[in-house]
């Protein structure tokens, strides 16, 4: 896994070589964006995950309305598919759930299109359009690289169907290109999270929380903290632990709060308020300019300040390294946990 983790640069780079053009503000993946088509995304796990971030992408950037499902669940819904660009996010293509999700969007009149890491894999024989994201062999079975690649697939997708100008599109791809430069910043300091993940590995129970494009990531944190560390983990919607996680918390249940600096900072804020109310430690993960953030939290994980646009990306992982930290302080047999297959292949 961790070798996996210090390899998240060149797989960006490698995801995004090929798609951009070198002399004009173009992301070119052909795949067409049709009018009126709206997007059905369908995952499974860690690709759900990214699937979710996603969301926010089209939808912000190429104003499309987009959905997002479980795949597990997909498959016992009366889905509405008329017009629809299904899009099914998997690292291995072998998933059972995707690929029945995917048979039934097809079936219903959906153009379909995998996202995937394995050439020749199931889903690309059923998909009418494949993106392969090239992370190279994922073995350890915490997903880490192909999460990432997944994300710079996406942020490609969008860019691609985007329906910003041409300028804000330039600003975008150029800060796509150092994306791999600021991965290189956080894996710098993977002694300090390392620190923090040995003081967080005592606790039994934790909190993930974050507003906007980064609630996905606590989701996913908390999913690497899981499978890996064997610690209950529960990420949240922010605003949403009012509504009754705040009975579970105690000195004892500490809380990971990602900070972005977009329009949800502010609200983060009253929320970390709200929580230390309860006594909980609060570690927040923030942006290396984000000073203000001090006054309101234990301590803070940083990692390089970028557009919040990419912050999934940094913050998604400092908690890989997190999660990995943790599950070394306890003696867990990382690349392996236990119940746990690369590959769920039944449903
Ligand atoms: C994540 O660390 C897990 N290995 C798991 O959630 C995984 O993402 C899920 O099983 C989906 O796999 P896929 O991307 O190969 O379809």
């Amino acid at each position: 896994m961790i070798k996996e983790i210090h390899e998240q640069p060149k797989v960006i780079r490698n995801t995004f070589k090929g798609y951009i053009s070198a002399l004009e503000p173009i992301v070119s993946l052909g795949v067409t964006r049709e009018i009126d088509f709206n997007v059905l995304i369908l995952a499974c796990g860690t690709s759900y995950h990214a699937a979710l971030v996603g969301r926010h992408l089209i939808q912000q950037l190429a104003r499309i309305p987009v959905q997002v499902e479980l795949a597990s669940e997909f498959n016992y819904t009366e889905a509405v598919l008329s017009k629809t660009w299904a899009i099914v996010i998997t690292q291995s293509g072998e998933t059972a759930d995707s690929i029945k999700a995917l048979r039934k969007a097809k079936a219903s009149g959906c153009r379909t299109l995998v996202i995937t890491n394995v050439v020749g894999s199931s889903a690309t024989r059923l998909a009418d359009e494949v993106l392969y994201i090239t992370a190279g062999p994922e073995i350890s079975v915490a997903a880490t690289k192909s999460f990432v690649a997944q994300l710079t697939m996406l942020y490609l997708l969008a860019f691609g169907w985007a329906s910003t100008d041409a300028r804000s599109l330039g600003n975008m791809i150029a800060e796509l290109r150092q994306l791999p430069n600021r991965v290189h910043e956080i894996l710098d300091r993977e002694e300090a999270i390392a620190e923090q993940a040995r003081h967080l590995a005592k606790y039994e129970s934790q909190f993930l929380v974050a507003r906007g494009v980064n609630f996905p990531i606590a989701l996913e944190g908390a999913l690497k903290i899981k499978e890996i560390a064997y610690v209950h983990a529960e990420g949240y919607a922010a605003g949403e632990l009012k509504h009754g996680p705040f009975a579970l918390l105690t000195p004892n249940t500490p809380v990971i709060a990602i900070a972005a600096r977009d329009s949800t900072y502010d609200t983060l804020l009253a929320n970390i308020k709200e929580i230390k109310a309860r006594e909980s430690p609060v570690i927040a993960i923030a942006g290396d300019a984000d000073t203000e953030i001090d006054k309101y939290v234990d301590s803070v994980v940083r990692v390089p300040s970028v557009d919040p646009l990419f912050s999934p990306v940094v913050n998604a992982i400092a908690l890989q390294l997190l999660a990995y930290y943790i599950a070394r302080e306890r003696a867990c047999p990382i690349d392996t946990p236990r119940n746990l297959a690369k590959s769920v292949t039944v449903e």
